[in-house]
């Protein structure tokens, strides 16, 4: 995928944070966005900032992306506005802070149907379109929690563990096809991503943020050049690194640190 420009691109989560970025970052390449979240007014406030750019006009929807039937309309939409989508890129997705016997049983379904369910969804609706399309590209925005596990993040870990070997595998699936495939593994991004989780405020301060805007470039620039792994931020990488190399260690120092965490949360409330 050399170019952008011309190309119709599926941002799943545009209404903030890196899909917003990835949205807008398209956009200025000359692609023709298609922006689907939830939240119809940010999407249009979306919609008049790649306006003020001076970029081709976004087409906006408002989907749920863990309700297939929307998914399908969806996929509908853009084959008849759009002639079909070139890139997909599965950004949307939550997290849910708190010990898993503590979350709530919808909170834990919300999670598996969007990170995953809709992420299944959309990659299923749309690989006709991109095959057809080819070279046509997918995108899987994981986590460094793909590969690494975090206390009181269960649920979105396994989710975010599914996803990468969702994406590895489908690596494999396509070869030939002509559809590429990009898994990224951000670490901590500077989005709204904590509070709609329930993250205690100061949770995981003294780890270095990316800005969205940066991170969503790199993911860009790893689509055009077809790259499969993108792990955008250092630390990020340092850890997945010492836990595929040294997973004994990785284990003792991953138990420790939550330990402490956990400790000082606890001191914290009462
Ligand atoms: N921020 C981080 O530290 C971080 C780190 C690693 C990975 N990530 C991943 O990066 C991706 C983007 O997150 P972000 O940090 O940009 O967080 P964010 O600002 O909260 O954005 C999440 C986006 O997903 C959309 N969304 C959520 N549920 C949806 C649903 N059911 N259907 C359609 N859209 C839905 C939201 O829009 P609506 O609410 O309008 O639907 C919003 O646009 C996520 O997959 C996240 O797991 C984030």
């Amino acid at each position: 995928m050399p170019r952008l420009s011309g190309v119709v691109v599926v941002v799943t989560g545009a209404s903030s944070g890196l899909g917003w970025h990835l949205a807008l970052g398209a956009a200025r390449r000359g692609a023709r966005v298609v922006a689907v979240a939830r939240r119809l007014e940010r999407l249009e406030a979306l919609e008049a900032a790649i306006g003020a750019a001076g970029c081709p006009a976004p087409l906006v929807v408002q989907a749920d992306i863990g309700d297939l039937a929307q998914v399908e309309s969806l996929g509908r939409r853009v084959e008849e506005e759009c002639g079909g989508a070139q890139v997909l890129i599965n950004n949307a997705g939550r997290g849910a802070h708190g010990r898993l016997e503590d979350l709530p049983a919808g909170v834990v379904d919300r999670v598996l149907a969007t990170n995953l369910g809709g992420a299944l969804h959309c990659t299923r609706v749309f690989l006709p379109q991109l095959k057809r399309h080819r070279p046509g590209h997918l995108v899987f925005v994981s986590s460094v929690l793909g590969e690494l596990p975090a206390a009181e993040h269960a649920v979105y870990c396994a989710t975010k563990f599914a996803l990468n070997g969702l994406a590895e595998s489908l690596d494999c699936e396509l070869q030939g096809s002509g559809v590429g495939v990009t898994l990224v593994e951000p670490g901590l991004v500077d989005t709204e991503f904590a509070l709609v989780s329930g993250r205690p405020p100061g949770r995981f301060s003294r780890l270095p943020a990316s800005g969205a805007d940066q991170v969503a470039e790199r993911i860009l620039r790893a689509v055009e050049g077809g790259r499969f792994r993108l792990i955008p931020d250092r630390l990020a990488w340092v850890g997945i690194a010492f836990r595929r190399h040294f997973p004994r260690s990785a284990r003792l120092f991953f138990r420790a640190a939550f330990r402490r965490l956990l400790r000082e949360s606890q001191l914290k409330v009462r």
